[in-house]
């Protein structure tokens, strides 16, 4: 049975996946079963952020595999307390929790703006304003804090407590300000929903009403987060520092990882027993990551990555095909006047590129590393599609 074969006969078909069988790969250039090579504008939906088997990266990875390679959260070990302390340092958030994932990392922003709430407040003020066309995440809980009806079907019933403000429409997001609210949770730039920015006056009320009223602010930057759009948060271009913070995808460089960041207001809200996870912080995943953070710590990198990003975008944008590029830094959404963006996906699969798509758009999110060489050839085709 070809592998193909094998995943679709054994593996549940909750995938819609492209007829590639990914065999290795370095930088942004991987190699199927047939020797064809592609250029990565997707980075495994942003996660391999360094791009395939970075040398740092796999070394960390491999070295801490041979010497301990999890632990459990029943005991102390180096690479999640490096990686900790590097992440408060480079952040100015007091404390994490690490998780697995985005949905997890989202789960735990949740249940601390709950419990912060109830503790200081009592029962009732539970609510948590999401908005509209947002993604959250998977469990039950993350996908009833999706705003978008097509993912609150079958699974019922869905975890209570969400409502959903329309992005950038402040008139409304104070209809929906009450004294039930103990979270607003967004996304800076929203990526499943369209790689769609939100504006910097909405988020700057948001900001505002949190304040007022004590409601915890949470940025889920699973996606945004981590370099991607030129920042090692998206928050920083809307001068915003939410009280929570998520990230995941990126900060694995390919390793399955979440953390949730909570300023000094609700760092210590959970506390023994009220939250945990057992593969959470695992040694061998925090040694990768503590990789992905010295390498965007280092001097001209994330101007590196804003450029690049320009250069891309002034490319596409230029193409008639075009009607709009959207999204922040190496985040880049695609709208496009005739063509369908799951056509498109698949003339560059087939010409050596993979994109990726969300809503009507195509959506690229290279490796933060890409060359200069591998970005010009990936370019190139993907105007070669368009035109
Ligand atoms: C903004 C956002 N939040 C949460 C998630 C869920 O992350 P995961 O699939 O790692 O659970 C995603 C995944 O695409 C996302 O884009």
């Amino acid at each position: 049975m070809s592998i193909i074969e094998q995943t679709k006969t054994h593996i549940m078909p909750t995938y819609v996946r492209n007829e590639i069988v990914i065999v290795n790969g370095h930088g942004a250039t991987c190699y199927d079963a047939d020797g064809k090579k592609y250029i990565d504008f997707g980075s495994g939906i942003g996660t391999t952020s360094l791009g395939y088997c970075n040398d740092a990266w796999a070394d960390a990875v491999c070295e801490q595999v041979r010497k301990v390679q999890h632990t459990s959260n029943l005991f102390y070990h180096q690479p999640q307390a490096q990686l900790a302390e590097k992440l408060c340092a480079m952040t100015g958030y007091s404390k994490m929790f690490f998780g697995n994932s985005g949905a997890e990392a989202n789960e735990c922003a949740i249940k601390i703006a709950r419990k912060y709430s109830f503790d200081k407040y009592g029962k009732g003020r539970h609510n948590i304003i999401t908005l509209v066309n947002s993604f959250h995440g998977r469990t039950i809980t993350t996908l009833s804090a999706t705003g978008q009806d097509v993912f609150h079907n079958y699974f019922f019933p869905f975890t209570e407590g969400f409502k959903f403000a329309k992005a950038n429409d402040i008139a409304d997001l104070h209809d929906k300000i009450d004294d039930t609210v103990c979270g607003i949770m967004i996304e800076y730039v929203q990526g499943e929903g369209g790689v769609m920015a939100l504006n910097p006056e909405f988020v700057a009320e948001i900001r505002k009403i949190c304040d007022e009223k004590d409601i915890l602010m949470i940025a889920d930057e699973v996606q945004t987060g981590i370099g991607r759009t030129g920042k090692l948060f998206a928050g920083e271009h809307y001068g915003c520092k939410a009280d929570i913070t998520t990230a995941a995808k990126g900060i694995g460089g390919g390793l399955p990882i979440g953390v949730c960041l909570a300023n000094e207001k609700c760092a210590d809200v959970l506390g023994a027993g009220a939250h945990g996870s057992t593969f959470g912080g695992n040694p061998v995943v925090c040694a990768g990551a503590v990789k992905v953070l010295e390498t965007l710590e280092q001097p001209g990198m994330l101007d590196g990555i804003l450029a690049k990003s320009q250069y891309l975008r002034e490319k596409i944008a230029a193409l008639d095909e075009v009607q709009e590029v959207s999204g922040l830094g190496m985040m880049i959404g695609i709208a496009l006047k005739q063509k369908k963006a799951a056509d498109v996906l698949k003339e560059c699969i087939a010409n050596g590129l993979l994109v990726l798509t969300a809503k009507d758009r195509v959506r690229l999110l290279p490796p933060l590393t890409i060359s200069d060489e591998e970005l010009k050839a990936g370019a190139e085709i993907l105007c070669q599609v368009l035109k």
